[in-house]
């Protein structure tokens, strides 16, 4: 029987894990369990720096980005020592679960201690980039977007006024779903993704199209994971009538505050992973399926990709005229 768990946050951080610690801590608490809190992740973990946590020491960080936890990207843990290690810090703190928020890295870090050392696991998918399987939306994801069309809406205000076009590059590692959604959301002429190959000659077509009929700015959104957008630039440059800037918006993304959307999610599925250690689900990720929460097995997220749609990716060029 589950009496204590801990909870801890690893990989990059993303806007609404402070929600999910919250509603793992006092979900855990109102079902009368014990809580721990993890430092740094499994970095935190393998050094054994292991709080407890109770309703008051959640309070007042649901509006803040980042993690109160913080968090960690560890090469240790990754080795079978690191993890028979760690299983044996967990089991000298008394701690029968482990909650673990994070994305793909963090969850196969999970699976690993449930498989190999039989350490009960739930994991909550929390990362920018939306390349989890399993879950419609991970936890910052949202608020990420919303940060993304922000500076693609100040950066078309310059863009107009000097009649240029621009290439933005967003973050997401192998993923190109911030790109895609943030070049619907933001209205861009082309959205390069690694997931479908980008033909340049056709985007510069388009793009000196909207020169010759007057458009007073352009704009191509490109995947971190897609190519160098300097690249893609300087084959653009001179081609297209517009002047050609480049902004790489970084790690501006992973910052602020959550939206309503990830403290929303950040709640439902934190407290949808405790709920999985109750009912003996012991190495399952909480996701999100259309509106309901729902119970994934950890080897179904890690051993599946999750797809890009194609139909939105084709909408975003129907749209871009
Ligand atoms: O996974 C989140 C993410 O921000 C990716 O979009 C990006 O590629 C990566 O992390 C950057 O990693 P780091 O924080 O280690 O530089």
């Amino acid at each position: 029987m589950i009496k204590k768990i801990g909870v801890l946050t690893s990989g990059g951080d993303s806007p609404g894990m402070n929600a999910s610690i919250r509603a793992v801590v006092r979900y855990g608490i109102h079902h009368g369990l014990s809580v721990s809190g993890i430092q740094s992740g499994y970095s935190g973990l393998l050094e054994n720096k292991v709080t407890h946590l109770d309703l008051k020491s959640v309070g007042g960080i649901m509006q803040r980005g980042g993690t109160m936890l913080m968090t960690s990207r560890s090469e240790e843990f990754k080795t079978i020592s690191g993890i028979s290690k760690s299983a044996g810090i967990i089991r000298d703190n008394g701690i029968d679960a482990l909650v673990v928020i994070g994305g793909d890295g963090s969850m196969a870090g999970a699976l690993h201690l449930y498989r190999q050392e039989g350490i009960p696991v739930a994991g909550i998918p929390a990362s920018i980039d939306n390349d989890l399987y399993g879950t419609d939306m991970s936890i910052g994801v949202d608020t990420a977007l919303n940060t993304v069309i922000s500076a693609i809406d100040k950066i078309k205000d310059t863009a107009s006024s000097l009649r240029r076009a621009f290439i933005v590059e967003v973050m997401g590692r192998e993923s190109g779903y911030l790109a895609l959604m943030g070049g619907i959301a933001g209205g861009a002429e082309a959205v390069i993704v690694p997931e479908f190959p980008a033909d340049l000659a056709d985007i510069s077509a388009k793009l000196k199209r909207g020169y010759e009929r007057g458009k007073t700015h352009g704009l191509v959104v490109v995947a971190e994971g897609a190519g160098n957008p300097y690249e893609i630039g300087k084959y653009l440059e001179n081609k297209i009538g517009f002047e050609m800037r480049v902004t790489v918006l970084g790690y501006v993304q992973r910052g602020g505050f959550p939206s309503a959307f990830d403290r929303i999610l950040g709640s439902r599925l934190g407290s949808a992973a405790v709920e999985q250690l109750l009912q003996s689900q012991f190495h399952h990720m909480a996701g999100l399926n259309g509106n309901k929460a729902v119970a994934v097995p950890l080897e179904d997220v890690l051993a599946q990709k999750r797809i890009l749609s194609e139909s939105l990716y084709q909408l975003a060029a129907i749209l871009a005229r």
